[in-house]
């Protein structure tokens, strides 16, 4: 279920968020302690306007809210707000039991939320936390904590997949995954904001871009992971194709030393596949069971497949840069001169030499071009042989450095076919200039759009039409 909060700050805001809230949520917060100035019987009128169930929430200061007031005070509000009879009340786990027994007495309709916050971390001990939560008497127990690292989020998730009846979630750019992944596991609820707070999913991107309400319990679980990961635009281009598959795809930002964690933990939550990216590509292969042929001679990974407990390692960034290139002209036979000698460089280089291509790999530190050249049976040499190459002639050239490369437009032969496999920006100086000269270029984006769609095939085979899909 989607919760949205209402937060005014003023009772005219919280009109028009209920407003709005009721035609996108399922359960709508009255954060009563983030609105000014009320008394008990405007709220019942607030009431009134909402068209969904109600959670009635006065959140005091240690536990993240703004009630100003003493918590004698506070309590007190509380019980002439329960005869307002809302659909939840949510209390902090640490007020008094008996105030609890007092409030599900007088009014048994009423459904307690018991909840903890955490602001400082996400406790290892989960389990204790909620069998601390669970001596109060409650219908559901609310656990938010704060994620630091992808790993914090993983483990509320699979935290929350153990339980029924709890709300689990992280707070902290982290822990986004446990705000989109909620009904996947079986969270109770998901809160999410009318309008951007921070990086918070919005609850027009969760129910746009993640389909939230499609979202349940058989719904499969992908992901991005990589460092950094936040600029991508995987997640849109994916998810508009999952809607249908009953399949989402988050991103987790996961580095060096968390990536074995990660994986255990992926795994153990169900994950069914990832796409990887910097600086994960090579340091992944160590912890994949089976290697696919390219992504073995490669020696890098951007997919992966989760089947019958074993890890599947695949390379699509190779086939999909040279399927954008052989969209303009066959390679076949052709001299292909590669810049750069990084990841990138020898999936290309690979697949080119795969495809009868005649490659040429020129890098800023030649020893590194030499190295690559000698492993696939091509030619090497520093950036500077360019000039030299282009007085021979070629077919393709084709940028995988990260830089905008200023090369002297002389070494770009007029004709050719030229690609830059950076997506931003669209237009690189390196392709304007190869533009001038009557080239045709070939962007970034479209290896990136035939890579993505390889790794859909490899995930949902032949559920997947590559013709329908339209980036
Ligand atoms: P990836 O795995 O994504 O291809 P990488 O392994 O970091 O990335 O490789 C980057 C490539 O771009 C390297 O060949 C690098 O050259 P060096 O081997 O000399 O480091 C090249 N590169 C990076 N910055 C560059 C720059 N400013 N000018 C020229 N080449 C550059």
């Amino acid at each position: 279920m989607l919760c949205i909060p209402i937060i005014g700050p003023t009772l005219e805001n919280a009109k028009s968020q209920i407003k709005r809230a009721s035609c996108l949520g399922d359960l709508l917060e009255f954060r009563l302690d983030c609105i000014k100035s009320w008394d008990v019987s405007e709220i019942k009128q607030l009431l009134q306007k909402a068209a969904l169930p109600t959670i009635l929430t006065l959140r005091k200061k240690s536990q993240g809210g703004f009630y100003p007031g003493t918590e004698s005070e506070r309590l007190s509000t509380i019980q002439q707000l329960a005869k307002l009879e809302p659909d939840f009340l949510d209390l902090e786990y640490d007020i008094p039991k008996a105030f609890f027994q007092e409030i599900m007495k007088e009014h048994p309709h009423l459904k307690i939320i018991v909840s903890f916050h955490d602001f400082e971390k996400t406790p290892k001990d989960l389990e204790g936390i909620l069998t601390t939560l669970k001596k109060t008497p409650g219908h559901f127990y609310k656990i938010v904590t704060t994620a630091h690292s992808s790993l914090d989020a993983l483990r509320m998730l699979g935290f929350v997949k153990k339980h029924r009846n709890l709300i689990g979630l992280c707070m902290g750019e982290a822990g986004i995954p446990t705000r989109i992944l909620g009904p996947v596991v079986g969270s109770y609820c998901v809160f999410a904001p009318l309008y951007k707070i921070g990086t918070l999913p919005t609850v027009d991107e969760l129910l746009n871009i993640y389909h939230f309400k499609s979202l349940n319990k058989d719904t499969r679980m992908y992901a991005l992971i990589g460092d950094p990961v936040d600029s991508s635009i995987g997640h849109l281009m994916h998810n508009a194709v999952l809607r249908d598959l009953r399949a989402v795809y988050v991103k987790f930002k996961v580095g060096p030393n968390e990536l074995r964690e990660f994986l255990l933990l992926a795994q153990e939550l169900d994950i069914k596949g990832l796409s990887v990216t910097m600086p994960l590509k090579e340091m992944i292969v160590p912890y994949l069971d089976v290697m696919e042929e390219a992504a073995c001679n490669i020696g890098s990974v951007n997919t992966v497949s989760f089947e019958h407990g074993r890890s599947l390692g695949y390379n699509t960034d190779a086939a999909g840069a040279l399927d954008a290139i052989e969209a303009k002209g066959q390679i076949k036979g052709k001299k292909v001169i590669v810049l750069g000698a990084g990841g990138a460089a020898r999936a290309i280089v690979y697949e080119a030499c795969k495809r009868g291509a005649k490659t040429v790999i020129l890098n800023r530190t030649k020893t590194k071009a030499l190295k690559l050249a000698e492993r696939f049976g091509s030619r090497g040499g520093g950036l500077e042989n360019l000039a030299e190459e282009s007085k021979g002639g070629y077919d393709v050239l084709i940028n995988t450095t990260p830089e905008d490369l200023s090369l002297d437009p002389e070494w770009i032969l007029p004709n050719t076919l030229v690609m830059d496999i950076r997506t931003h920006p669209k237009n690189s100086s390196f392709l304007q200039k190869a533009l001038e000269k009557g080239c045709t270029p070939i962007y970034g984006h479209e290896m990136f759009i035939n890579q993505a769609i390889s790794q859909l095939e490899i995930w949902f085979k032949n559920q997947i039409d590559r013709n329908k899909i339209k980036p």
